[in-house]
């Protein structure tokens, strides 16, 4: 079996493993520029960086070019390049029937693989000219789950700005009980529920604002509410409702 093959088998499972949702996205409604909902995350019996599906200073001022543009260039490729890197490893290993270094690649896994699923979503949840209220079945479900759009909204902020060290502010659909829950992940791949579809994610790891807000998080946190697509969290609501546990 050569490294592609091997690539191929063992991405099959970590895309389960990683969020069947993220696959088929539907495309969003705001503007040919953000209808890039369909990024290719794994192709060619690898995972992939998928395109930005807007410019890289179409995010201003909320976001601006210098961190978009090293945000995904750089860090979302390296957790790409090192999540296939950690899948060539394990398959190597599995060749071998050699599992000492099991403990040290599973946890890489789930690290870089949870990182690029995860910005994957980051980048098409948010648009140029978004932002404002959900709207239709996304904001009735907010309504019942969660109180209200703006209850939903401190509770959003408030969960995203008080993360410990790096990590993220998650809208996540939970598929047993069927509802809305707002959730934190530190690092990447830490606190998160088995099953849980991310619907919209807010990273506030350092790299995702610091060159604008400096130690600020909560004002970067405060601004990317007026570039949120809407339309892309409520396409990803009715594809949850799809899963099954
Ligand atoms: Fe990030």
């Amino acid at each position: 079996m050569d490294r592609r093959e091997m690539l191929k088998t063992v991405g099959a499972s970590v895309i389960g493993a990683y969020g069947l949702a993220m696959l088929g996205q539907p495309q969003t409604a705001i503007g040919a520029d953000a209808a890039a909902g369909t990024p290719d995350l794994f192709k060619g019996g690898e995972y992939a960086l998928p395109p930005l599906p807007y410019a890289y200073d179409a995010l201003e001022p909320a976001i601006d070019k210098e961190t978009l543009t090293l945000h995904h260039d750089k860090h979302h490729a390296g957790y790409v390049k090192a999540l296939n890197g950690t899948l060539a490893k394990l398959a190597a290993a599995r060749e071998k029937g050699d599992f000492e270094s099991i403990k040290a690649l599973g946890r890489d896994a789930a690290f870089n693989g949870s990182g690029h699923i995860l910005h994957s979503i980051y980048w098409t949840n948010l648009a140029p000219k978004a932002g404002g209220e959900p709207k239709g079945d996304l904001a009735k479900a907010i309504a019942a789950d969660l109180g209200s759009v703006a209850r939903f909204k401190e509770e959003l902020t408030a969960a995203t700005v008080s993360v410990e060290a790096s990590g993220w502010g998650i809208l996540a659909y939970e598929p047993v009980a069927k509802v809305l829950r707002v959730m934190q992940a530190e690092k990447h791949q830490n606190l998160t529920q088995w099953g849980v579809v991310p619907l919209l994610v807010l990273d506030v790891w350092e790299h995702a604002y610091y060159l604008k807000y400096q130690n600020r998080r909560a004002d970067y946190v405060k601004a990317i509410w007026d570039v949120v697509n809407w339309d892309n969290v409520a396409a990803r609501l009715e594809q949850a409702r799809k899963l099954a546990i």
